[in-house]
This record gives C-alpha cells, sequence and structure tokens, in this order.
C-alpha cells in the first residue's frame, strides 16, 4: 500500500512526540496486515486457499462474496472499503488499493496484472511539495457481469459499467457506459454489445 504522508488537511493539535509514536504504530500495522495478506496471497486458489484468503480480507472489514477465486499474487490494501460480490475472479497478480472504496460486482472477471486505484495523491496548483499535499481517495464501482482484460489500469472515481469491457492494456480514466467494449489509453469505446445484436 502507498503511504500517504498527509491523509488529513486538518492541523493535528495534538503533542508532537504524540503524533510522531501514532504514526510509527500506524506504520508498523500496516506493514504487518501488508506482510502477511502477502504471504497469504501466495498460496494456489485451491478453494480451501481462497476460503483463507477471503476469511483475511473480511477480518479487516472487507465484505466478500461467496466462491471468490484469488489468483496467487494478488495484491490488496488496506482492504476495508471493499466489497466483492460472488463469483468475482481476480487473476494473477492483479492489485487494489481500497483507499477510496471499491466495489466488484458479482462474476466479474479481472484479468492477469490489472491495477485499481482509487486514490491519487493531490496535485497542488502551485509549486507546494506533493509530497504534503494529501491525497484524493475515490471510489471505484465495477459493477456486474463486467470483464477487465489483462494489465489494465482502472483509475480513481470511474464506475464500469454492466456487462461492459475492457481490453487488455487499457488505462480507463472515465466511467464506462453497461455492455460497452472499451479500449487504449484513455479508453475509448470500440463497440457497443448490443450493436451486432441488433443488426
Ligand atoms: C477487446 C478484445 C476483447 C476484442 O474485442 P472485439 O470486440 O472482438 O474487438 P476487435 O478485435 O474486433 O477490435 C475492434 C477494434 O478495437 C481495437 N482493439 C482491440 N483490442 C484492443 C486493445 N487491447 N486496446 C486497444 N484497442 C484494441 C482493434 O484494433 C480494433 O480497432 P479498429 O476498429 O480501429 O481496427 C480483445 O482485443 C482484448 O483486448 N482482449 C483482452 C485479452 C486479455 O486480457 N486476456 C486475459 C484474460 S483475463
Amino acid at each position: 500500500m502507498n503511504i500517504c504522508p498527509a491523509d488529513s488537511t486538518e492541523p493535528d493539535s495534538r503533542p508532537k512526540t504524540q503524533c510522531c509514536l501514532l504514526g510509527s504504530i500506524h506504520r508498523f500495522l500496516v506493514v504487518t496486515y501488508e506482510s502477511i495478506m502477502q504471504c497469504l496471497f501466495l498460496l494456489p486458489r485451491y478453494p480451501v486457499c481462497n476460503w483463507i484468503k477471503a476469511s483475511f480480507l473480511r477480518l479487516r472489514g472487507a465484505k466478500i462474496g461467496r466462491r471468490v477465486i484469488f489468483y496467487p499474487g494478488v495484491w490488496i490494501a488496506p482492504a476495508n472499503n471493499l466489497v466483492i460480490g460472488d463469483d468475482v475472479d481476480l487473476a494473477l497478480g492483479v492489485l487494489i488499493v481500497t483507499t477510496g472504496n471499491v466495489t466488484i460486482g458479482p462474476r466479474t472477471l479481472i484479468g492477469y496484472r490489472t491495477q485499481i486505484l482509487s486514490q491519487n495523491h493531490a496535485i497542488p496548483d502551485s509549486r507546494e511539495r506533493i509530497f504534503d499535499a494529501g491525497c484524493r481517495p475515490e471510489p471505484i464501482v465495477i459493477e456486474q457481469d463486467a470483464w477487465i482484460g489483462a494489465n489494465c489500469l482502472i483509475l480513481a472515481g470511474v464506475t464500469i459499467g454492466e456487462g461492459a469491457v475492457v481490453a487488455g492494456g487499457s488505462v480507463v480514466t472515465k466511467s464506462v457506459e453497461p455492455f460497452s467494449v472499451v479500449g487504449g489509453s484513455p479508453a475509448k469505446v470500440i463497440r457497443r454489445r448490443d450493436e451486432l445484436a441488433s443488426n
């Protein structure tokens, strides 16, 4: 997980030493979670291993449906703010940053090494440091029965509609209409699935 040094824009009124201590404890817990998650998620996709992985995410507050398949090498952090429906398939190397909330509808297929990133670093208008500017979390929703190809980037704030297809290697910067096929960087509509059926 990407640690954002300034998650809050509110000034912190606590004494500096107390903030440092709390910050260190927080970082320790984050890295501990990541280390356990990374080891567990190297397990193969036998049903019992998928059950262990889903249970671990539920302990972190995620809502995980039934029969979700986690290929080895999936990375999910911080895992709260995550909802995954039944029969979702997360292929090898899928990475999900859930800080801004991520919802994945039932029967959705996420291809190899796709990254779902629900948070951006804030970019100040002036020349202020990005390091100090905080983060901008925004929800990502992938509706039911979608197929996201391999090596895609799904950026914060987008909704991918029901039954939509995202072609391999695409960068999705804007929401995708239901039952459309999009591709490229930035992803544009290639066709609509119902066009052929109506011809
Ligand atoms: C999108 C895809 C499903 C093909 O869909 P399709 O409707 O049959 O599309 P076509 O092959 O007829 O191509 C239609 C247009 O989209 C373009 N296109 C196809 N795949 C593309 C891609 N990945 N990125 C950008 N454009 C793409 C084609 O070049 C074509 O453009 P043109 O009309 O200018 O010639 C397929 O190309 C793809 O990306 N599959 C993902 C494979 C994958 O990730 N597998 C992992 C399994 S989880």
